[in-house]
């Protein structure tokens, strides 16, 4: 007979190499106190209801809190020849308890079990990386605060379009992240529903209590049908969505500082914290870490494709295949974390060169738009008619080699294209600084509007971060 818990049927050993191709217990690992707090509300339950006697739930219960404290203590081993985490708690308590410990996987199979353990793990998972996001939204509001008066350049397709401030910028990624924390606890949702007694696939006959286990659990509610709750791996697919959507705005961040730091941008410096070296070329000081955070992405899509793939054409009922959920899910939420981290020591030291930018507006016309606003505004011409002008003005002057920095020839170039203006009414138009002050519509770059902005959003994290807290 094999000396595996479930070898009765068996006469013979598991080959060793389809055991070693089989067993998780390197990655179950992570779930071990999951386990023993599983099996300890499931005998608590077993108890309470007549399934067990109370000297077999007291026995079991302390087997499972002595398995806690070992573990604890780092001092719980696990034996690869029991497979996984599940089978070497229960082995650790009939080691210890006999007969009395032979009676905890009453009424409870491995496939409602180990999918109870990968949710109360998630569930952690999920709110520690709301707890990263949170830290970096209180670092980019940090700095939004700080730069509301920044000057930066503002592009489309990658060319100069119209100025921004710092502050402005940074408040565009707090809306992004306070939407990936939304969609974060959403998959926290889904994910807090207990399946526990579901047992293999269809219930059981034991008068089980599973309202008991989920109060004990903390789940917010039973997942009733069986066949569901052993078959389901959808909260997995939301959390890795939630994250490969999240990894991807961080990217764009860690792509635009990037660029950024070019000699021929300027806009920004990292701190050499965040900066390395060459091995050949002394000179040079390389966004390493920026360029990681970019390409760490690939990590967690791939991740999530590594999840859709294996959940596709699976059909209901535990399948063995579904094992292979918990590396992807372990692993796309710890690179996210490092990655939510990194990018926030980099942000936090990030330098601004608002010299630079305010060369970039005065040398490649984004105060064109300005321009033609101003014309609207005070010589009641159509719009479209002095984007014309100032389209015309533009190519004059560009065609020269001029710029608007060229006052006196910049007014004689919209006169030829039709609008009359003296030098003293332009030069201000041509400020990036009065340009980035009117901007108050409702979000826009305005320095009030981008406080008012700062304010809303702080307001929205601290509601976050009080329910992150009470979860
Ligand atoms: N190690 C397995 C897993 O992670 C536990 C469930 C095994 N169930 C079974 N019927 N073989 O999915």
């Amino acid at each position: 007979q094999s000396n595996s818990l479930w070898g009765g049927r068996f006469q013979e050993q598991i080959a060793s190499t389809a055991l070693e191709y089989t067993e998780s217990l390197a990655v179950d690992a992570a779930m071990l106190t999951e386990d023993i707090w599983g099996s300890k509300a499931h005998v608590i339950m077993l108890g309470a209801n007549g399934i067990i006697d109370d000297e077999d739930t007291r026995a079991i219960l302390s087997g499972l809190e002595s398995a806690r404290r070992e573990v604890d203590e780092n001092t719980f081993t696990l034996d690869v020849a029991d497979e996984d985490v599940h089978m070497n708690v229960e082995r650790y308590v009939t080691s210890r308890h006999g007969k009395r410990g032979a009676r905890m996987h009453t009424a409870r199979s491995r496939n409602d079990q180990v999918i109870t353990d990968t949710r109360l793990h998630t569930r952690g998972l999920i709110l520690g990386i709301e707890r990263e996001v949170i830290a970096l939204q209180d670092t980019l509001l940090t700095l939004a605060a700080d730069h509301t008066d920044t000057l930066s350049m503002g592009y489309t397709h990658t060319q100069h379009a119209q100025p921004i401030t710092i502050g402005y910028w940074a408040t565009a990624y707090v809306g992004m992240f306070r939407r990936d924390l939304v969609r974060l606890r959403n998959a926290y949702r889904s994910t807090d529903i207990n399946p526990l007694g579901a047992g293999a696939l269809a219930g059981t006959s034991f008068p089980t209590d599973r309202r008991l286990t989920t109060e004990l659990l903390g789940f917010a509610d039973v997942q009733e049908n069986g066949l569901d709750a052993v078959s389901s791996r959808d909260f997995g697919l939301e959390f890795l969505s939630a994250l490969a959507i999240l990894v991807s705005n961080i990217s764009k961040i860690a792509e635009e500082i990037v660029y950024w730091s070019t000699h021929e941008f300027r806009l920004v410096e990292v701190a050499d914290g965040y900066a390395m070296g060459s091995s050949m070329m002394p000179q040079k000081k390389n966004p390493c870490v920026a360029e990681l955070i970019r390409g760490k992405t690939g990590k967690v899509y791939g991740r999530l494709v590594e999840l859709l793939t294996m959940m596709k054409g699976i059909p209901t009922g535990y399948n063995r295949d579904l094992q292979e959920d918990k590396p992807p899910i372990w692993e796309a939420s710890a690179s996210a974390a490092s990655t939510i981290r990194t990018l926030n020591g980099l942000l936090s030291t990030l330098r601004f060169n608002p010299d630079r930018m305010r060369e970039l507006a005065h040398k490649n016309f984004a105060l064109a738009t300005e321009v033609a606003d101003y014309l609207v505004k005070t010589q009641n011409i159509p719009f479209r008619e002095c984007h014309r002008i100032v389209g015309e003005t533009v190519g004059s002057l560009y065609r020269r080699n001029l710029t608007f920095e060229n006052v006196e020839e910049t007014v004689q170039a919209l006169a030829a294209a039709g609008a009359k203006v003296t030098a003293e009414e332009i030069a201000p138009v041509l400020d990036p600084v009065v340009s980035v002050n009117s901007h108050t519509s409702l979000g826009g770059t305005a320095p009030a509007e981008v406080l008012r902005m700062i304010k809303a959003e702080r307001e929205r994290l601290e509601e976050h971060t009080h329910d992150v807290d009470a979860r």
